[in-house]
């Protein structure tokens, strides 16, 4: 209603007619006024007959000096101070043609009808002049007043519960910056039309096109987790990236201090949970179970995958927690926010080379570690392939290591956090990886050993060092281009959470010498993701960061295959799960090469070391590779 009164007003003005119009009306007013106010309201004295046609000589005098001056040329509601000038002329000049009039009509006896006061003549000059000034005045406050744009941040909250009351008070609270709450958005269609506290509930995930109608810029998603699927949160959220809304998300229960939160815990939504989809349910009870008394040690712990693995295990609260990585400022952030999040006591922060065996050692004779995460690895493809030597050195010899290790004190469980690349692998870093999994696979099938071990192999994590997302984010802060190398290049992605959360499921199914593989969900259009990532910092692709595609790289697919097939895999019961169906190895080959690579470490070329590992892993066939060259002479031996 409000702004269907001010668009009315905004583009209309009272002609200038009807502003003089408005003038003289108030001259004759205040002159009646005046002239009562001298015969002291006594109505019996007046001479209203004379009084008529005085109030005619005023006007007229007046509107000839109005005209003289023009103080209604201007638009009201724009009055300056030159307009009030104007007034001021125009009452002065007036009242002194009024006064020469008044005192020569004196000398007329004809003309005693528009003898006036002199009183009544000075007096009205302070009345209409205060009134004339006061009444733009006046209006121009009021229009600004409806005019002028409400202030704050106008935004809308998605959820009218109780996250969804105290998000409101949040915002209403602070200060810097300012919000204004717009609506409610709540698919609880009993909440339609009903006011919490003072602000309405528009309507649910149908109505979110009002949003932008109703102006606002922002969108805090305000539900607790276990009320909205993934899904339905993804579709509110893309709904408004496409609006051109900012999207926010109000921080979990668990993040609340003191039952409440701050307007900084609002934080911006990230890409990852746009992507990921229903939270996978572990199987908590047997996690717990596991790990009560447990004292955990994870390498490269300082890591995406590793750190996450620390989160996730953090609250079963095991005996101990050690967290081992070589990245010692990395490690020390992990331990902060370990710290801050209220954990002291049972966690132990251990910087340290997991390869450099005799240290590894003295770790666990000191805190006899029952179960082992080895997420420790060098893991980029293209460096790997340049450095075979740190591949075999850091991935192979740490797993061999650690491995033994576990099994010379007993671990119960070792979980190796392997890659879709150590499957028929093209590159070296994923052929150190398959070597990884045969040796523990080998350990894991001899009757002596007692420790479990298990592998768990998946494909691109969201969000990890080094991948796309936080490539993206650095070129979208740089003002772009966003670089992607084809417009319909798909890959299937997890989140971080997710990807721990079937290592830690997986980690404590089975029995030993599994390999495990995890559901990849469907695949995500790399341009897409571009897309939704520019929107996500308020900006409009290819007009604010242009998105630039720049052909495929050499040996990248356009489409990846699928980790785990009907074919390849043997079910398990967690839909996401899949046992790997691979050869079984033989142990003592196996173990006899691996020593012998890494006895002959320092001796050998790197290209005799990649010979070492393609004679270990058969199907190591390179791929726009200078070790391309050890395939095609190994077919003409074979030929020979
Ligand atoms: N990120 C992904 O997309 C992804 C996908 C599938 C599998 N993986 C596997 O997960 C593992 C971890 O990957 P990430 O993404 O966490 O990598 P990351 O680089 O973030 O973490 C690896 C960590 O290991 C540490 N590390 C390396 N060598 C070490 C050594 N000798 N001693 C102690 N610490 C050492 C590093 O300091 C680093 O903190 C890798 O084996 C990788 O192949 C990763």
């Amino acid at each position: 209603m409000k702004k269907r009164i001010t668009d009315y007003w905004m583009h209309r003005f009272l002609p200038r007619g009807v502003v003089l119009g408005m003038d003289l009306i108030i001259v004759g007013v205040t002159f009646a006024l005046t002239y009562f106010l001298r015969f002291n309201l006594e109505w019996i004295h007046v001479d209203i007959g004379s009084m008529y046609m005085q109030m005619g000589l005023v006007s007229i005098v007046y509107l000839l000096m109005f005209l003289l001056f023009k103080p209604f040329s201007g638009i009201i509601r724009h009055t300056t101070f030159h307009d009030g000038m104007q007034i001021i002329k125009s009452t002065v000049a007036a009242t002194a043609l009024l006064l020469v009039f008044s005192s020569l009509l004196r000398t007329f006896p004809a003309t005693r009808s528009f003898l006036m006061p002199y009183s009544v003549v000075i007096v009205q000059l302070f009345l209409v002049t205060f009134l004339l000034v006061a009444i733009r005045v006046g209006i121009k406050i009021v229009y600004n007043r409806m005019m002028a744009p409400p202030s704050g941040v106008p935004v809308a909250i998605f959820g009218a519960g109780s996250l969804g009351m105290t998000t409101l008070e949040v915002l209403k609270r602070n200060k810097r910056p300012n919000y204004r709450i717009v609506g409610f958005w709540d698919d609880l269609s009993s909440l339609k039309g009903k006011a919490i506290d003072g602000v309405k509930v528009i309507g649910g995930v149908d109505a979110l096109d009002q949003m932008k109608e109703m102006g606002c810029q922002e969108l805090v998603i305000a539900i607790h987790p276990k009320n909205l699927s993934a899904e339905v949160k993804t579709s509110i959220a893309n709904k408004a990236l496409e609006l051109g809304m900012k999207v926010k998300e109000a921080p979990d229960s668990e993040e609340w201090i003191e039952g409440s939160f701050g307007a900084h815990q609002i934080r911006e939504i990230k890409v990852e949970s746009l992507l990921e989809r229903s939270p996978i349910k572990v199987n908590m009870d047997s996690i717990a179970n596991e790990l009560a008394g447990a004292v955990v040690m994870v390498t490269g712990a300082a890591g995406s995958i590793g750190s996450e693995i620390v989160r996730q295990i953090l609250p079963f609260e095991p005996k101990r927690l050690l967290i081992v990585d070589q990245a010692e400022s990395a490690l020390y952030d992990l331990q902060n926010e370990i710290k801050e999040k209220g954990y002291c006591s049972s966690f132990t922060p251990i910087v340290t080379d997991v390869t450099i065996g005799e240290r590894m050692d003295q770790f666990f004779d000191k805190y006899r570690p029952t179960h082992v995460f080895h997420a420790a690895a060098y893991k980029h493809v293209p460096m790997m392939e340049e450095q075979p030597y740190e591949a075999i050195r850091v991935n192979i010899g740490s797993c061999r290591t650690m491995a033994d290790l576990s099994v010379k004190y007993g671990v119960t469980k070792f979980v190796m956090v392997s890659t879709d690349k150590a499957v028929n692998p093209t590159n070296v870093m994923g052929a150190s990886k398959r070597i990884c999994e045969m040796y523990v696979q080998g350990l894991a099938s001899q009757p002596e050993v007692k420790t479990q071990f298990v592998t768990t192999r998946f494909g691109n994590v969201l969000g990890s060092n080094g991948s796309v997302v936080p490539l993206f984010q650095r070129q979208i802060r740089m003002g772009g281009p966003v670089c992607v190398t084809h417009k319909e290049i798909t890959r299937y992605f997890m989140t971080i959470p997710e990807a721990c959360r079937l290592v830690l499921e997986a980690g404590f199914m089975g029995n030993g010498g599994e390999i495990y593989l995890f559901d990849m969900g469907s695949p995500v259009k790399i341009y897409d993701l571009a897309e939704k990532m520019i929107r996500l910092h308020g900006l409009v692709p290819n007009e604010d960061i242009q998105i630039k595609v720049v052909g495929l790289r050499q040996g990248e697919k356009l489409y990846e295959e699928l980790l785990a097939t009907k074919e390849n895999t043997i079910p398990t019961h967690h839909e996401k799960i899949m046992v790997a169906k691979v050869r079984s190895v033989d142990f003592e080959s196996v173990k006899k090469q691996i020593h012998e690579m890494l006895y002959q470490l320092n001796e050998d070329s790197e290209t005799a070391l990649v010979g070492r590992m393609k004679a270990l892993v058969p199907e190591f066939i390179s791929n726009n590779s200078i070790y391309s060259k050890l395939d095609q002479d190994s077919k003409k031996v074979v030929m020979e």
